[in-house]
């Protein structure tokens, strides 16, 4: 990958790269749509990055390349970078900069080729894989020395105000933070992380990828009427956000709010519960002991926040009774993955259960991945 991005680069710039960062795309564990309520999650990097090649420019232009683009450089004036217009997937990278400008750094052009391996639409953070490669990339080119925690603010600001999608800092914390063979457990209420121990391997057991190929979309307003639904929620209920509220209190505060709340409130609480003790699990060497939390986190997502979809519920479904220890969607929903946890020697008949079950419901056949625990973002050469 790194020598074919190298000559790409080459090829397309006519020039040497200064360097090749990397950035993976994510599943989430457990603990979804909590980060926009100051919660937990706990996400894990996949194997699958965007690699950047990239190089400074000193002509105040970005001009950016991808290996699954339509073969078109996309060209920026730096200092005339500003949100919404078009752009498509350019949109981000740009947006990067633009929001690096915004924090008052004096950062200028560069010239970027990217090759990316993260399936797009699927739910697993393809753009805050993209976001988070350029974000490593231009501190180190230009010397910036931003924390993690603080390209991860970047990123997710280029994502909300350059590109327009509202969504909260937890993709972009999974692909800077992760480290390799295990989670991160993200407290999204001033970004403290620790890394969670998952050995997969070494307790026989398989992270099933299974992507429903239902695209989704996070800009198309359903999941910003949701992240409205928990601001407003919070405030009826005097609190700074969801996250201030607790299982124990959880009863009284619900028959204090209007009925559409009342679901919504319910999930985000009580997966925030769900991730407290899916860490602890882990913490005790237990990680089969994650799958009746998935399942439950799915039901959740599905009966109160409404955000799984025929598709999704059929692949949890049809895993856990193929002998998955538990399944739920990861990321946004509306569609993209499922993620199931299965003992290894199962893993090829929960794979195939589900391709099946699609098949006799006539949904298009959905890809099967394996999720292995990897490293975050970093220089490859
Ligand atoms: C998307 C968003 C994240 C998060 C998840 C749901 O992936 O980008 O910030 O809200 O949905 O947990």
């Amino acid at each position: 990958m790194n020598t074919r991005v190298r000559r790409d680069f080459e090829r397309i710039h006519g020039r040497a790269p200064e360097g090749v960062w990397a950035a993976p795309g994510r599943v989430n564990l457990i603990g979804e749509h909590t980060d926009y309520n100051d919660g937990f999650a706990l996400p894990m990097a996949l194997p699958q990055t965007t690699v950047l090649a990239a190089g400074r420019r000193d002509d105040g232009l970005l001009r950016v390349h991808s290996a699954q683009g339509d073969g078109r450089v996309t060209e920026f004036a730096v200092a005339e970078l500003a949100p919404g217009g078009g752009g498509g997937w350019a949109r981000y990278p740009a947006g990067v900069v633009w929001a690096l400008r915004e924090r008052g750094l004096a950062v200028g052009g560069a010239d970027l080729h990217l090759d990316s391996s993260v399936p797009t639409g699927a739910g697993l953070s393809s753009s805050a894989a993209l976001e988070c490669a350029v974000a490593v990339a231009y501190d180190e080119l230009y010397g910036l020395g931003l924390s993690r925690p603080e390209l991860a603010r970047v990123a997710q600001h280029a994502e909300n105000a350059f590109a327009g999608v509202p969504c909260g800092v937890m993709d972009q914390m999974a692909s800077l933070c992760c480290a390799e063979g295990g989670a991160l457990y993200l407290d999204s209420r001033g970004l403290d992380v620790r890394q969670v121990p998952f050995d997969l391997t070494g307790h026989g057991l398989t992270l099933l990828v299974l992507d429903t190929r239902v695209k989704h979309d996070l800009a198309d307003g359903a999941y910003a009427a949701l992240r409205a639904g928990c601001e407003r929620a919070a405030r009826m209920l005097g609190l700074p956000a969801l996250r201030d509220l607790d299982e124990t209190e959880l009863p009284g505060a619900l028959a204090d709010l209007p009925g559409e709340l009342v679901p919504l409130v319910r999930h985000v609480v009580t997966e925030n519960g769900r991730v407290g003790r899916a860490v602890e699990r882990l913490a005790a060497g237990e990680p089969e002991a994650l799958g009746p939390l998935l399942t439950a986190g799915h039901a959740s997502l599905r009966d109160d926040y409404r955000v799984s979809c025929p598709e999704t519920d059929l692949a949890v479904e049809a895993a856990v009774a193929a002998g998955a220890l538990g399944a739920r969607m990861t990321g946004g929903g509306f569609g993209g993955s499922v993620i199931a946890l299965v003992p290894a020697e199962r893993a090829a008949s929960v794979g195939g259960a589900v391709t099946d079950a699609f098949a006799a419901a006539g949904f298009a056949p959905p890809a099967v991945l394996e999720a292995v625990p990897s490293a975050g973002a970093r220089r490859i050469a």
